[in-house]
């Protein structure tokens, strides 16, 4: 199966939330996983989005993985949702999911 991980924290590679998806390739290595960090580089997919459908297009498994951020997700992630939404891709079929981290915000 291939699997997608949208990373929508803008640390890109250094996201904590990540972590749980790069547990997940380990423990599983008979799937196939691919990583986008579409939170880091939503300015670029703002001008070529076609990356992301390719990789939409050859998925089984999408997770969106994200943290929050002052109480929702991050801006980064809010946009891409946008511009999927915009790009008309046909998501029926698909598996999605999510993962996300949070901490202990204003203690
Ligand atoms: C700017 C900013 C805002 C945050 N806002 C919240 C919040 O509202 N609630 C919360 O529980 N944690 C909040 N956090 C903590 C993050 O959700 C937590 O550190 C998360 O694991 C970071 O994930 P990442 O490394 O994948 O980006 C915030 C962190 C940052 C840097």
């Amino acid at each position: 199966m291939e699997v997608l991980i949208l990373n929508g924290s803008p640390k890109g590679k250094y996201s904590i939330t990540l972590q749980t998806s790069l547990y997940l390739e380990k423990k599983f290595p008979q799937h196939k996983f691919r990583f986008l960090h579409v939170g880091k580089h939503i300015k670029s997919l703002e001008k070529d989005f076609s990356a992301v459908v390719q990789a939409i297009t050859r998925a089984h498994l999408i997770i969106f993985s994200y943290p929050v951020y002052t109480f929702i997700a991050p801006s980064q992630l809010h946009r891409f949702v946008e511009l999927l939404k915009a790009s008309g891709l046909n998501l029926s079929g698909k598996f999605v999911t999510q993962i996300t981290t949070s901490k202990h915000f204003l203690m």
